[in-house]
C-alpha cells in the first residue's frame, strides 16, 4: 500500500471532513525529499469555533462521559488495535512529514502510541474519587469530572507520540478533545482522527484542526468554550499560551523545551556511558525535548569519553530516512536547520572545540540534513551549553566532583530530564535526589512509559503527561459533596 492513497488533508471536525471556512491549504513537506506531501486544509478562527462547538455538543449530551466506563475503555483499546493494525501506513505518513528513519517510527512511535491509548483504556473504568471521614453528621465524598473540552496543541518532532500523550488521558477520563498538530507535521494526527470513528468513538469526541500557531494555535487557547490547553512545545510560546489562557482562566498545562544534563561520572562503566550520551543526544536527530544536550563528564575521564562520542558521532549515518542503515533522517524544516546551523555557527564564534559534524548535507541532492556534531571546550556560558538546540548538537563540559557536577547540572532555566552514569548506587540516588528535573535516568536514557509520569521543573514546564495520578490531576476537577445526615 503506498501512504498516498490514505493521506488525509482536511480538517476533521465531528466525525467529517471538512473544508477550511475561507478554502485556505499549506502545504506539507518532506524534508527528505523537499517535495510537498499534500495541500492540506489550514483552520482558521471559524473552522476552530466549528471544531470546540462539535467537541462542546458532545461532551453536553453526555454520549462519551457517561458512556459505561467498561465501554468507554473497550473503545479506546480497539483505537489502540486500529493504530496497530494501521502502523505500517502511519509510520510512513511521520517518517515522510517529519523525516525521522522509517524504522523509528514504525518500530517506536507507532508501537508506543498503541501502548499508550491501551495504559488509558485501563484509566477510563477508575477515574473514581474517595469517602473523606468529616465531623459531625456528613457524608462526604469527591467525585472526579472530565473537564470539558480539552484543545491539545502538539510539536512536530513525535507529531503522533505526542498527541496520544494527550489525546488518550483526556479521552479515558471523559472528555472531549480538539487535537492541532504542528503545521509541519499534520498528517498522522487527522488519521487518528478518522481511526477513532472507525472504533466507535461519537462524533465530536475527538476533532483534528491542522493550521498555524498564531492562527489556529492562538484561536483555540483564547476560545471560552475549552476549558483546558494541553501544549508541547518551545518555552517561548508556552509562555504566551500562558498569558493568553488567562484572560478565561483556563487550566494549562505546559510541556516545554529542555537543556538536559548527561552527567558521566569517572566510576561509570564508560562504554555503555558513551553509547547512552550518543543516543541520548542524536536520538530523534536530537529534535527531542529531553535529549540529553550538555554532557557533563569527570574531568578523569574526560578525554577518554570525548574519544568514543566522536567516534559514535562519525557512525551516525546521515541518510535517506527509508534507508535501515540511516541513523539520522532529515531536520524537520529548512527553518530548523538554519537554527541548528546558527547554534554550529555561534559554538565556534564562541570558541569551542568542534570536535565532529557541524556538517549540513544533502542526500541524493536534497533534503534538510546535518552531521552528528560534538563540541569539546565549552564554556557553561556558551550559547550552546545555555540554550535548547533541538539538533543533534552535544557539548561536552567537564567537571571536578560531585558537588561541581551538581552545581552545573542545576545551572540552567530548564529542568526536564537529566542522565546519571555511574557505578555507585549512593551517588546515583544523590544525585536523583538534588537535580533539579522531571526525570532523572541512571545508567540509562530516553526511557519512556505511559505508566510513568513525564514533565519539567523550572522554564521546562507544568504539568505531567503520562502516569496514572497525573493523568487525573491534569484532566479532571475534583468535586467536594457534602450531606446532611440528620435532615
Ligand atoms: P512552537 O512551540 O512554535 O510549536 C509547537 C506547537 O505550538 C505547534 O503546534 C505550533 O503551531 C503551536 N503554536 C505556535 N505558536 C502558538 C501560539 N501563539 N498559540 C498557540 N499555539 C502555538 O515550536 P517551533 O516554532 O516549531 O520550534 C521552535 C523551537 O522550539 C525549536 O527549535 C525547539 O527548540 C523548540 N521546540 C521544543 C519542543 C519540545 O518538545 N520541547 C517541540 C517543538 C519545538
Ligand atoms: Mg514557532
Amino acid at each position: 500500500m503506498s501512504a498516498t492513497d490514505t493521506i488525509r488533508n482536511r480538517l476533521w471536525i465531528g466525525n467529517e471532513w471538512a473544508d477550511a471556512q475561507d478554502g485556505r491549504t499549506f502545504a506539507t513537506v518532506n524534508p527528505a525529499t523537499e517535495e510537498t506531501i499534500a495541500d492540506v486544509a489550514e483552520a482558521g478562527a471559524a473552522d476552530v469555533d466549528r471544531a470546540v462547538a462539535a467537541a462542546r455538543a458532545a461532551f453536553r449530551d453526555g454520549k462519551w462521559r457517561r458512556m459505561n466506563p467498561h465501554k468507554r475503555s473497550r473503545l479506546l483499546w480497539k483505537l489502540a488495535d486500529l493504530v496497530d493494525a494501521n502502523a505500517d501506513e502511519l509510520g510512513l505518513l511521520e517518517t515522510r512529514d517529519n523525516g525521522k528513519p522509517y524504522f523509528e517510527a514504525r518500530r517506536i512511535d507507532v508501537p508506543s502510541v498503541a501502548q499508550t491509548f491501551r495504559y488509558y483504556a485501563g484509566l477510563a473504568d477508575k477515574v473514581q474519587g474517595d469517602t473523606i471521614p468529616v465531623p459531625g453528621p456528613f457524608l462526604n465524598y469527591t467525585l472526579r469530572e472530565p473537564v470539558g473540552v480539552v484543545g491539545a496543541i502538539v510539536p512536530w518532532n513525535f507529531p503522533l507520540t505526542l498527541a496520544a500523550w494527550k489525546v488518550a488521558p483526556a479521552l479515558a477520563c471523559g472528555n472531549t478533545v480538539v487535537l492541532k498538530p504542528a503545521e509541519q507535521t499534520p498528517l498522522t494526527a487527522l488519521r487518528l482522527g478518522e481511526l477513532a470513528a472507525e472504533a466507535g468513538l461519537p462524533a465530536g469526541v475527538l476533532n483534528v484542526v491542522p493550521g498555524f500557531g498564531d492562527t489556529a494555535g492562538a484561536a483555540l487557547v483564547r476560545h471560552p468554550g475549552v476549558d483546558s490547553i494541553a501544549f508541547t512545545g518551545s518555552t517561548e510560546v508556552g509562555r504566551i499560551i500562558m498569558l493568553e489562557a488567562a484572560g478565561t482562566l483556563k487550566k494549562v498545562s505546559l510541556e516545554l523545551g529542555g537543556k538536559s544534563p548527561n552527567i558521566v561520572f569517572a566510576d561509570a562503566d564508560l562504554r555503555v556511558a558513551v553509547k547512552g550520551a550518543s543516543m541520548g543526544v542524536f536520538y530523534g536527530k536530537g529534535e527531542v525535548c529531553a535529549a540529553g544536550s550538555r554532557i557533563l563528564v569527570e574531568r578523569a575521564v574526560h578525554d577518554e569519553f570525548l574519544d568514543g562520542l566522536k567516534g559514535l558521532a562519525a557512525k551516525a549515518t546521515v541518510g535517506d530516512p527509508m534507508a535501515p542503515t540511516t541513523r539520522l533522517g532529515a531536520i524537520v524544516s529548512e527553518e530548523q536547520l538554519d537554527r541548528v546551523m546558527g547554534y554550529v555557527d555561534a559554538g565556534r564564534r564562541d570558541g569551542a572545540n568542534l570536535v565532529a559534524g557541524g556538517e549540513r548535507v544533502k542526500v541524493n541532492g536534497r533534503g534538510n540534513f546535518v552531521t552528528a556534531t560534538v563540541f569539546s571546550d565549552v564554556d557553561p556560558a556558551m550559547a550552546i551549553a545555555r540554550e535548547e538546540i533541538f539538533g543533534p548538537v552535544a557539548a561536552v563540559i567537564p567537571f571536578d566532583d560531585v558537588d561541581d557536577a551538581v552545581a552545573r547540572a542545576n545551572d540552567s532555566l530548564y529542568g526536564l530530564a537529566a542522565g546519571v552514569w555511574t557505578r555507585d548506587i549512593g551517588k546515583a540516588h544523590r544525585l536523583a535526589a538534588e537535580i533539579d528535573a522531571g526525570t532523572v535516568w541512571v545508567n540509562t536514557y530516553n526511557q519512556y512509559s505511559p505508566a510513568s509520569p513525564f514533565g519539567g521543573y523550572k522554564e521546562s514546564g507544568f504539568g505531567r503527561d503520562l502516569g496514572f495520578h497525573s493523568a487525573l490531576e491534569k484532566y479532571t476537577h475534583l468535586k467536594s459533596v457534602w450531606v446532611a445526615l440528620d435532615g
